[in-house]
């Protein structure tokens, strides 16, 4: 046997994200994430159209999302055509005990929460090392804003006691632009404010388009841990 035919083990990423897609219902309007995570998800989904005609709709948070469903052959409607969806899926970059989840690393936050917000189950797909005590223990909170109105936004963040500054690109010479041609504040805070206190806090201030904690919006959440599925909800 040659070595591309050995069967290749599924990592935990994966493993979360085929059970996520196993539980989607005939004629369903299900919301794709943005990511590596999300990614698995949308392959699973077209593996199952394919395999057992299965019928639903699906709605992308991103143009990255887009494109792979696309690409996979799964039906597709714009998110301008929807007001509420039965289920969203997707991935998370920090998961904290409450099930408030911090995202937003990739440039796609607004479609992210506004899909997760109308969405009647919002299902979190996530392996262990995305696990933390509070949120914003590993990455920065990013905060989208208008470019006109970045300044302000940050001088309001820093009156309430956050540090931070406009994210660069990926070569670091220019600065990140989001799919919404929004630029992102990554802030740290205070550890000893908690995602209820930031969310709210983050809420109050005039300009921001969208954070990265998502307070109570998460159903579900799915942990990859080493070869099996934790779930929490
Ligand atoms: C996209 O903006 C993010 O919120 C992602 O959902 C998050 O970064 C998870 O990404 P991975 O699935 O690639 O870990």
């Amino acid at each position: 046997m040659s070595q591309q035919n050995l069967p290749t083990e599924i990592n935990d990423k994966q493993r979360v994200a085929n059970y996520a897609a196993n539980l989607v219902e005939e004629g369903m309007i299900v919301g794709l994430g943005t990511g590596s995570t999300a990614n698995y998800f949308i392959e699973q989904l077209a593996h199952r159209k394919q395999q057992e005609n299965l019928q639903f709709t699906t709605v992308a948070s991103s143009v990255v999302s887009t494109i792979k469903a696309q690409q996979l052959g799964l039906t597709m409607m714009a998110i301008e055509h929807l007001s509420q969806l039965d289920l969203y899926v997707d991935g998370a970059d920090e998961v904290s005990p409450g099930m408030s989840l911090l995202k937003g690393r990739g440039f796609d936050l607004v479609k992210e929460k506004l899909l997760a917000k109308a969405s009647a189950e919002f299902y979190v797909l996530v392996d262990n090392s995305k696990i933390v005590t509070r949120i914003g223990e590993l990455f920065p909170i990013p905060v989208e804003v208008s470019p006109f109105s970045w300044q302000m936004v940050l001088r309001s963040l820093q009156q309430i006691g956050g540090a931070g500054d406009l994210r660069k690109n990926a070569n670091g010479d220019g600065l990140a632009i989001s799919s919404q041609g929004n630029l992102i504040i990554d802030m740290v805070f205070d550890a000893s404010l908690n995602a209820e206190e930031l969310n709210a806090e983050l809420n109050a201030v005039p300009g921001i388009i969208a954070h990265g904690i998502f307070y109570q919006l998460a159903t579900t959440i799915f942990i990859g841990d080493k070869g099996e599925i934790i779930v929490r909800n």
